[in-house]
């Protein structure tokens, strides 16, 4: 039976056996959330990088360049991070180049310890993302992009919804498993109420986003897509 385990942290990933996996990349505020949005509106590919001003350098290869550091948008780049932000029509048939704070980073270590297989896990994408899940072989990390190392609340929440949705087909010999499913089973009425408490939607407040990224980010299956890394580029899988 397929092993099944959650990753509250990338630090925490040297720790797992990561080689010949499936890694789910969770950084649902907000960079896989909005690489779901890209992919609905039609984007071509998404490049991640782990700095901005690596990004910076695609922009001279006609990529849409986004970036954000600490929540807020990047000077001089074309987008920030905002879900908002994808949903422009004319990034359409575009390459995005996209740095973030944590969630691209979180890919980059996933890469360096050997996952087979990398995708992009949101609420706007769960319910596509399980079936693909079920319908693969390989053993499966659901790995929290967290804030700066540290655990963050909508991650492990979102952890604990894949668990509690597709655990059943799996072994789950994993404690960090077990409580992210009953996190989630104890909140799945509130997730609005409690992600609002979290510290990355204070920081919101802090700088002041005019937009509501939270309730944008929580709402789910509406961007049903599968954004898995093939060689250099995440590509809709569906
Ligand atoms: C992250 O990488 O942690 C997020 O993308 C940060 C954000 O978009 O605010």
């Amino acid at each position: 039976m397929r092993n099944l385990e959650v990753v509250i942290s990338p630090a925490l990933l040297p720790f797992y056996n990561v080689k010949g996996k499936i890694v789910v990349i969770i950084d649902i505020l907000r960079a896989t959330s909005s690489m779901c949005v890209a992919f609905k509106t039609g984007v071509e590919k998404i490049l991640t990088l782990s700095s901005a001003e690596e990004c910076k350098l695609f922009k001279e290869f006609n990529f849409v360049i986004a970036a954000e550091k600490d929540a807020v948008k990047v000077p001089g780049f074309d987008l920030g991070n905002s879900p908002f932000e994808f949903e422009n029509p004319l990034l359409e048939g575009k390459s995005i180049a996209l740095a973030t704070t944590n969630g691209t980073k979180a890919i980059k270590y996933a890469e360096e310890n050997g996952a087979l297989n990398i995708v992009i896990g949101s609420f706007l994408n769960i319910d596509t993302l399980c079936d693909w899940l079920n319908n693969e072989q390989e053993d499966v990390l659901l790995l929290c992009a967290g804030w700066k190392n540290k655990f963050n609340l909508e991650d492990t929440l979102f952890a604990g919804a894949v668990v509690n949705k597709i655990g059943t087909n799996f072994k789950i010999d994993c404690d960090s498993a077990l409580s992210s499913e009953l996190l989630y089973k104890q909140n799945e009425n509130q997730l609005e109420l409690l992600i609002r408490q979290s510290s990355h939607a204070k920081r919101f407040s802090l700088i002041h986003l005019n937009t509501d990224d939270v309730k944008y980010c929580i709402q789910m299956n509406t961007a049903p897509v599968l954004p898995i890394l093939k060689d250099k580029y995440f590509l809709n899988n569906i």
